[in-house]
């Protein structure tokens, strides 16, 4: 693997790993291994799975969190843990989709979002590094200050409380900057093993390495594992991205993944508070963190669709490079990456899963903004079990459908999928194993056919079939994460070819050497 192609700039860390979970020791819990009975079964452990089983089971519910890895080391731990109702420039675009109603509540739901976990960590003395700051979007191009000023309009118009400026606190000139004030940051992993430790303390289970392959619709519903273990429900939470029961209403045709790219970093110059954004792109991405009591500087950026980009190590060097140019770079101290699913019309699907079915309910599709969209969820989904109206119910229902800009990017979304369905199956590589350096993985040709290789640092081949098990695409080598990739709907498979994320279930087949 590359880890440095500019002598004048700092090494990278050889492997990705996330601060928030190198820096906080996260509960195992056991693997689902008998049938059990709950009032509420809930895929997914990360920050909506938690959130979602730490509100019912404190209003004396009865749940259980499965997952089919561990806890919260899916997208919640590898985010940038923004707290924020700023989500980037759109206030302004949904005002004209959607119109006044709707754009003001869903600053409302991000807002009460936000208050949720600022309330959570204060009641509870929680020592998650939970910080106010001031959130910007800024941008450095005269293309884009038009942009900022209808944004401006579109906060006032709404009642977002908030300033244009000029310069921003950053150490670079900028044009135009919209400040949304007294948002946050945090850690968010000790804030959601609190939460976990209640869901506990109030009597819920949690269960890792459990994979749910399946639902039987009725009431009760029954979920299925892998293992052949069964859980019987009132109602079903699927809050692991891809909805895990997907065989009707196509939800991997209606989002798409994409991925986008993390340094926490020590810097010469001092970082001036405040959490950052730039309205163009390349997306650049600021806060501020303390490691071991020392002040360090988060970069983020750098977004693709899933399995679609180049060489994946150079997204991390436009960050390092970005980082040195703006505060100068000491040390990168950790990198690491996250997946992110978008909706095709920018908003969550939150809610029922399927217009006739009142008990199956799904959170997913939060863009890049899941501290507080996943929280949201968690409280819109709690009222709809509870039998609580929502103000949001209707602004986030899945089974939604606006033709301004669904139908748009649903057609584009799809042909885009269909372009790598082909292009995959055409793409011929004439490397060879034993062409491979160690720690190195490639597509390559083995038999005349396609196979996935890696050879790891001590020297080991292995061999994959790289035919996606969703639905057939060709997975591409990722060597920034040491992954297989697919470019069709997001699925991530390890070198050896178990899942990582869906919404594949199966692994990658094997291939053996001659
Ligand atoms: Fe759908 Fe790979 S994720 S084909």
């Amino acid at each position: 693997m590359k880890m440095k192609q500019d002598e004048n700039l700092v090494a990278f860390p050889q492997f990705p790993e996330s601060y928030w979970l190198a820096s906080t020791d996260v509960p195992n819990f056991p693997k689902l291994n008998e049938d059990i009975q709950v009032d509420v079964a809930i895929v997914g452990a990360g920050i909506t799975g938690i959130t979602t089983a730490y509100l019912l089971s404190k209003k004396g519910l009865n749940v259980a969190v499965v997952d089919a890895g561990r806890i919260l080391h899916g997208t919640t731990g590898h985010t940038t843990a923004k707290i924020t109702a700023q989500h980037d420039l759109i206030y302004s675009e949904f005002l004209s989709h959607f119109g006044k109603e709707k754009t003001r509540l869903y600053y409302e739901a991000n807002r009460d979002a936000l208050e949720f976990i600022r309330q959570t960590v204060e009641e509870n003395h929680i020592d998650c590094q939970f910080t106010e700051e001031d959130a910007y979007v800024y941008t450095s191009a005269d293309t884009h200050v038009e942009k900022i000023s209808d944004e401006y309009k579109a906060y006032k118009e709404l009642g977002i409380p908030g300033s244009y400026v000029e310069q921003t606190p950053l150490p670079f000139s900028t044009k135009a900057a919209i400040m949304m004030e007294n948002q946050a940051q945090f850690n968010p992993v000790p804030f959601l093993r609190y939460l976990a430790n209640q869901v506990i303390r109030q009597g819920g289970k949690i269960y890792e390495q459990t994979t749910v392959v399946g639902v039987d619709k009725g009431n009760p519903a029954i979920i299925k594992t892998s293992d052949g273990h069964k859980i019987t429900c009132n109602h079903v939470v699927s809050s692991s991205h891809f909805p895990f029961n997907d065989p009707n209403s196509l939800y991997f045709a209606r989002l798409h993944a994409e991925r986008s790219y993390v340094l926490a970093v020590k810097t010469d110059k001092t970082y001036p508070g405040g959490m950052y954004l730039s309205a163009e792109t390349p997306k650049r991405s600021l806060r501020s963190v303390l490691i071991n009591g020392e002040p360090m500087v988060i970069v983020g950026g750098e977004g693709h669709k899933t399995g679609q980009g180049i060489c994946t190590f150079q997204y991390y060097e436009a960050l390092e490079k970005f980082a040195e140019q703006t505060f100068g770079l000491k040390e990168i101290v950790y990198r690491w990456s996250a997946q992110d699913l978008y909706s095709l019309d920018k908003l969550p699907y939150i809610g029922q899963e399927l217009a006739d079915v009142p008990n199956i309910l799904l959170a997913t599709g939060y863009r890049k903004w899941g501290m507080t969209t996943s929280v949201a969820a968690a409280l819109l989904n709690t009222n709809l079990i509870t039998r609580k109206e929502s103000p949001y119910q209707d602004l986030f229902s899945p089974s939604r459908f606006h033709a301004d800009p669904d139908i748009k990017t649903f057609v584009t979304q799809n042909a885009n999928v269909a372009k790598h369905l082909i292009a995959g199956k055409l793409g011929i590589s004439h490397k060879k194993a034993e062409e491979l350096q160690q720690d190195e993985g490639a597509v390559i040709r083995l038999n005349g056919k396609r196979a996935g290789a890696y050879r790891d640092l001590q020297g080991t081949l292995h061999l994959v079939d790289t035919t996606c098990t969703h639905m057939g695409c060709e997975v591409d080598w990722n060597e920034a994460e040491r992954t297989w990739d697919c470019p069709c709907h997001g699925s991530r498979f390890s070198y050896q070819g178990e899942v990582i994320e869906g919404p594949a279930k199966k692994a990658l087949g094997k291939v053996e050497a001659e």
